[in-house]
């Protein structure tokens, strides 16, 4: 990979998807030594900046640099000087100051992490920007995938639930639709964007026919924080639509595998019995999280094996 930031997956190219999977896949075993730890990027040094709260991708990014030996930093808003008023250029470039390597930037707003790229000697990584995308998150979800089918390209993918706020659902449809699969997204209409219009994907707002013969779903979290007014009638009217049940899983392909990015709010998009099955594999996703975020950092630094 020849670029320096990761932004976007729509700014990919397929061949840099594969190579960014490919030197994940070869990362994976790593984290099963007795020793987690190789030298690849010793002497950087590496600045996570969580801007939004995050359980999964902060201590994901940290893990995968501390595991190449980068030095890392993590950075978060609420306990520094932006609570004071400064701007984000500033703590940037404040933070910048002290030599770093890479950033890893998640912002509330769309358009942070390119933002970034504007002024910063350092790599940036993507962590999330609003509701734009969340890059690394859907080449974990595709290292998923291949583990457990062995291809990505002819599957059926379905993503349901709040597609409008989720900008894991705008990198997991550009991902799996360049890949070669067949995106169907689920959802109320009131939470369907149209920038989907633009891509090969379909829109089918009855669930049940949404995922008949999938080969994959991934549900997604309503993202109440990023909701100004109604989207839709009653909770309950919402979970009687699109929460996956057992029932509804009768539909789909017999080894179709359930995926979520996780925070789970459970009983509302997922029933408990689906998130605790054998057919999820949202633990699975987690773990290829930190080999992802290993091949992005190794990469982007110039140290891939
Ligand atoms: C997602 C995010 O922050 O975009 N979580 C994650 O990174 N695993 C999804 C969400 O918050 O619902």
């Amino acid at each position: 990979m020849k670029r320096k930031h990761l932004i976007s997956i729509e700014e990919l190219e397929t061949h840099e998807i594969k190579e960014t999977l490919e030197t994940a896949k070869s990362f994976l075993e790593i984290s099963k030594r007795p020793i987690k730890k190789v030298p690849t990027l010793r002497g950087k040094t590496v600045v996570n900046l969580f801007f939004e709260p995050s359980t999964r991708t902060m201590s994901s990014f940290e893990i995968a640099a501390k595991r190449l030996s980068a030095d890392v930093m993590n950075f978060s808003s609420a306990s520094s000087s932006v609570r004071k008023g400064e701007t984000l250029k500033d703590t940037v470039l404040n933070l910048e100051a002290m030599n770093t390597d890479l950033l890893v930037i998640r912002h509330s707003a769309s358009g942070a992490a390119k933002f970034l790229t504007t002024f910063c000697k350092s790599s940036v990584v993507n962590a999330g920007d609003g509701t734009h995308e969340h890059p690394t998150q859907a080449l974990l979800d595709a290292l998923t995938v291949l583990e457990r089918k062995g291809r990505l390209n002819g599957m059926k993918v379905v993503i349901v639930g709040d597609i409008l706020h989720s900008r894991v659902a705008r990198s997991d449809t550009f991902l799996f639709t360049k890949m070669g699969s067949k995106v169907v997204l689920s959802g109320p209409s009131s939470l369907l964007p149209s920038y989907f219009s633009s891509l090969p994907v379909k829109v089918e707002y009855n669930l049940d026919k949404a995922v008949e013969g999938a080969d994959v779903i991934i549900m997604l979290r309503l993202q109440l924080e990023r909701m100004v007014g109604g989207f839709f009638p009653t909770l309950r009217e919402y979970r009687e639509r699109y929460r996956l049940t057992p029932w509804r899983l009768r539909a789909t392909k017999p080894d179709a595998i359930v995926m979520h990015p996780g925070p789970i709010n459970r009983g509302i998009e997922l029933s408990s019995d689906v998130a605790d099955s054998g057919r999820s594999v949202i633990l699975e996703q987690v773990e290829k999280g930190v080999a992802v975020r290993m091949a992005v950092l190794s990469l982007l630094l110039g140290g891939a094996r």
